[in-house]
């Protein structure tokens, strides 16, 4: 499937965005350890977060879906997991592969895991090397890919590990497994990444402490059920706020969003390029921080983004490169290595696609600098990766024609809906 977008104003609008993805990834491999029901509602009912619920009912958890937003899941315990048939099939999802991994070392019995074509490239050495040394055995292709095979029967000791990279998902793979190790498993990041494991855990009765950024839980501890509010994905909304910032005169209100401090890079680096963005009703859904988000169209201008808010914003650079091409002047974007082992090389597809609709960049290892221009129209590729693909449709929006964008099925990864949402508030983007 592709995407034609016209160009395009959007008007004043109130918005709600799906639930959060890694918190519905999270709701669903933590409720099905704990012990007693997990509700679950605002799920993301996107492509990803269902891969693992199907994984956890192969892994025999019962699992209910009420309607698209709410789950119900029958908490097993710790030790209650069963071997799977077949090997589970994570299609898109790094999260998945990796949370996955360090529950499913910690098990009786093997697993074997499998993804799409992106995630079948993507590295897994990043999990393997710190689970092996807590006594994993786990095997992936001869190049740290997948498939992942694991095996069950051993006994997981507790570990002390210097993250070498800033990943929210090695971290919570290691604090999975550190669940089922005799000792205190203790992580410390380079920089904060998203701390959702870490507040869920707690919030399901677990101890998880945070000294100065090195994060520890202790093996054994028990889970119990609980209701769990997903707030909005604050990275689906921020295809919102770009396009509302970048639009002439649009003031958009998104509901209830997700606004845990370790996420909000985004907003930082917005609003320090003067985009006008103010956190309304902020609130708590359980341990999660939420907000609506007041936007409203503005002139950006081009900066150097501080480094520091890399691992807070690190999903949202290919909308920021977007930012970028529309504001006035030169950004520089540093320290953002890890884009380059996303569902695509996103510093290589955001820089392709914009090129071709007329903007200069240049891309060097770890960053790349942008220059503020106008788009033209074209033809672009979203290299299959689903935020590629709903940032260059934002971006179309303000073209000076018409854009198509090829292969934008996996916006359903995490928007589904997101053709609809933005038509919904002015949009012009069709199925092509
Ligand atoms: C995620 C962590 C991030 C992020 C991904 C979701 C998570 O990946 O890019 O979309 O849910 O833990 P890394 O931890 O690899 O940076």
């Amino acid at each position: 499937m592709d995407f034609k977008v016209t160009p395009s104003h959007l008007q004043d609008a109130r918005v709600r965005v799906p639930g959060d993805k890694s918190i519905s990834h999270r709701s669903l491999m933590l409720g099905s350890i704990a012990e007693g029901r997990t509700h679950v509602t605002g799920f993301l009912d996107g492509a990803d977060c269902l891969a693992t619920a199907e994984a956890m009912r192969a892994l025999g958890v019962s699992i209910e879906r009420p309607s698209d937003t709410e789950v119900i899941i029958d908490g097993v315990g710790l030790h209650g997991l069963r071997q799977a048939a077949a090997a589970l099939d994570l299609g898109n999802s790094g999260t998945a592969m990796r949370l996955m991994a360090g529950l499913l070392c910690a098990q009786s019995f093997d697993s074997v895991l499998t993804g799409d074509d992106s995630l079948s490239g993507r590295p897994m050495n990043r999990i393997i090397t710190p689970l092996t040394r807590m006594g994993a055995v786990i095997e992936s292709d001869c190049d740290g890919t997948p498939p992942l095979q694991i095996r069950g029967g051993v006994r997981l000791q507790a570990i002390d590990y210097a993250l070498p990279m800033a990943s929210a998902q090695v971290k919570s793979a290691i604090l999975l497994a550190g669940l089922y190790a005799d000792g205190e498993t203790r992580v410390t990041e380079p920089a904060v990444t998203r701390d959702h494991t870490e507040r869920m855990l707690r919030y399901l009765g677990g101890e998880v402490s945070n000294a100065d950024g090195c994060i520890a839980v202790k093996g054994g501890a028990r889970l119990t059920g609980n209701a769990i509010e997903v707030p909005a994905d604050l990275s689906s909304a921020t295809f919102i706020i770009l396009g509302t910032l970048l639009s002439e005169s649009a003031d958009i209100l998104i509901e209830s969003v997700g606004v845990n401090p370790t996420r909000t890079g985004v907003i930082d680096i917005l609003q320090a390029m003067g985009g006008d963005l103010t956190l309304e009703n902020p609130r708590l859904l359980g341990e999660e921080p939420v907000a609506d988000l007041r936007v409203r169209s503005s002139i950006l201008q081009g900066c150097d983004v501080d480094p520091r808010l890399v691992s807070l914003a690190i999903d949202e650079f290919p909308a920021l490169f977007v930012a970028a091409a529309a504001a006035r002047g030169t950004t520089r974007f540093s320290g953002i290595e890890e884009l380059r082992v996303k569902e695509s090389d996103r510093i290589a597809a955001m820089a392709d696609g914009m090129r071709r609709l007329g903007i200069e960049v240049d891309e060097s290892p770890d960053g790349a600098i942008v220059q503020g221009g106008r788009f033209t129209g074209g033809d672009v590729n979203s290299f299959h990766d689903h935020r590629v693909a709903m940032s260059l449709a934002m971006a179309a929006t303000i073209a000076e024609d018409e854009v198509l964008i090829r292969d934008v099925d996996n916006v359903d990864t995490s928007f589904p809906g997101f053709r609809e949402c933005v038509t919904g508030i002015g949009a012009d983007v069709r199925v092509a």
